[in-house]
This record gives structure tokens, sequence and C-alpha cells, in this order.
């Protein structure tokens, strides 16, 4: 499939990531923080596609986890509404895994009905990319088409109260920050560039992947690893920062405390009938 076959209307996210692309590996792939709560998503990653299986990856990025994905065996096709991270993805690929099969595509989450139908065997969205999302009934909606039955989607999503951030910026008096989640909506600037982000509830979004998908794991990621702007604080308190690791693995999965973490990752899996 080639990137010429799609035209692209690059939303707003995707022109503001633009302008973070070539730093993104510095700040987040390669931090602390990034690469502990990476680890946490691969855990889960390692368990829900199998060589063999050919994935859709949403919001690829700069390609990091297509070339997880690869290295199991997946065949992937990364798509991402920044055509500069587009461009990185596809040189690391080409780079470190060129017998691989990973292809690169610049393509707008909003316009995945453009690809070809039941295609995929399972669907994979890391770090946000789909809070960047309005409308995910009909982004579920689409995916339920380009995958085959029983497929899995492994989604990870920013969550609406994440507690380690409230009780950061509440510590140092910064009341608005601390509860930026919380109505639902947020406007992020990138170098001048707005664009909304959205944090739905965990109900949300059960309700929203319904009826084509149903939920089967729930785990929370960065809820005692703090969020990535506290890289510095980490790297300040080693010790203290692997107490917080030791201890993700004891609440990551507690019902309740899982959903207060820096963010989510829900596997669902495409049902053809609606389940009680
Ligand atoms: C925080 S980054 C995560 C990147 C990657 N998944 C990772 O794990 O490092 C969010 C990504 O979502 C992409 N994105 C934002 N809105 C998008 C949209 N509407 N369609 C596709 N990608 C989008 C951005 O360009 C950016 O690459």
């Amino acid at each position: 499939m080639s990137a010429s076959s799609f035209s692209t209307n690059t939303p707003p996210a995707g022109l503001a990531f633009d302008l973070a692309a070539s730093s993104y590996d510095e700040t987040f792939t390669s931090s602390l923080i990034g690469r502990t709560q990476r680890n946490s998503v691969w855990s889960v990653l390692q368990n829900t596609f199998r060589a063999g299986d050919t994935v859709l990856e949403l919001n690829c990025g700069t390609g990091e986890d297509a070339l997880q994905l690869a290295r199991m065996g997946v065949t992937v096709l990364a798509c991402d509404a920044s055509s500069e991270m587009v461009d990185i993805a596809r040189r690391r690929a080409g780079f470190l895994q060129p017998q691989s099969s990973i292809g690169v595509i610049h393509l707008p989450t909003e316009r995945v009905h453009e690809l070809e139908a039941g295609m995929f065997d399972g669907v994979f969205s890391n770090f946000s990319g789909l809070n960047c999302i309005e409308d995910l009934p009909a982004t579920a909606a689409a995916l339920s088409r380009l995958v085959k039955p029983e497929s899995q989607l492994l989604l990870c999503f920013s969550t609406r109260f994440c507690i380690t951030e409230i009780l950061y910026f509440l510590s140092i008096g910064r009341w608005r920050k601390a509860f930026r989640r919380c109505s639902g909506r947020t406007v992020a600037i990138i170098n001048q560039h707005t664009f909304a982000v959205y944090y739905p509830t965990l109900r949300q979004l059960k309700a929203a992947f319904h009826p084509y998908f149903k939920l089967r794991l729930c785990v929370g990621i960065g809820v005692t690893v703090p969020p990535s702007y506290l890289e510095g604080w980490a790297r300040r308190h080693p010790r203290v920062f692997e107490v917080l690791c030791r201890l993700e693995s004891f609440v990551a999965s507690l019902p309740g405390v899982r959903n207060f973490g820096d963010h989510i990752l829900l596997r669902f899996e495409r049902v053809s009938h609606v389940e009680a």
C-alpha cells in the first residue's frame, strides 16, 4: 500500500505533532518514564498479538511500537496524521528492520474507513493518539469493518483523572492545571499550534466501542509511575522512582485504582453479537 493511495486532510493535532516529531524520541521515547510506561504496554502487547498476524497501528508516532510488533513477527500497517512522524517512522523501519513488513502511511484516524475491509487481525493504538479523536463511536464503527471476527483492539488512552498529576500540580499551587483533564476536554498547544484533547471515562469508552467490541482487559499504565513531564524529578530521585516502578506492577490491575493512572490500556474483542 503506498502513501499516495490516500488523500489526507491533516487534522490540527497532526500539524501540531509535526513540530514535536524531531524531539519526540529524545523527550519521550527514550526517557526513563516513557520507557517504563511503554514496557508495561509491551507486556500486554506480547500476549495480544502473535507472529503471522497483520495489525493496524493507529497514531504510530516515530514507529517505536511498530518495530516491536515487527520483532514479534507481526506485519504492521502503521498510520499517523503527522507527516513528520511518518517520515521518522518510515526511516527507522527501513534502517532497523529492512527485511520486515512494516508499512507506514500518512493517514489520520478519521480516515481509516478508506482502508480495505476485513484485512486486519487486530488494531493497536498507544499513548493517547485516540484522545485526539472527537468522534470515537465513528472510529469504532470504521474499525469494526477493518478487522476479522474475534480480532483484538489494544488501545492506550490518557485517563480523565490522573492522581499523580493532580497531587503534583496541587503541591506547586497550580490548581487549574491539577484538574485540567477533569472536564473531559482540553486544548493542547505545541509551538503555538492548538488542538482539542478529549478525556473519556472508562464508561464512555465502553459505550463508544459498543456494540462491535467488548471490553476484555483493563490495565492502568503510569498509576504510581508519574507522567513524563516529571522526568527531571524521576532522574533526581532514582530510588523513589524504583519503588514507584515496583509498586506499579501491584496496583496496575486493581479495579478502581487502575482508572486513576496517567494512561489506561484497554483490550477489546470484536464480537459478532451484542453480549449482555
Ligand atoms: C503522544 S503521540 C504517541 C505516538 C506513538 N503512538 C507512541 O507510542 O509513541 C500521539 C500521536 O498521535 C498522532 N495523532 C494525533 N491525532 C491524530 C489523528 N487524528 N489521526 C492519526 N494520528 C493522530 C500524533 O501525530 C502523534 O504521533
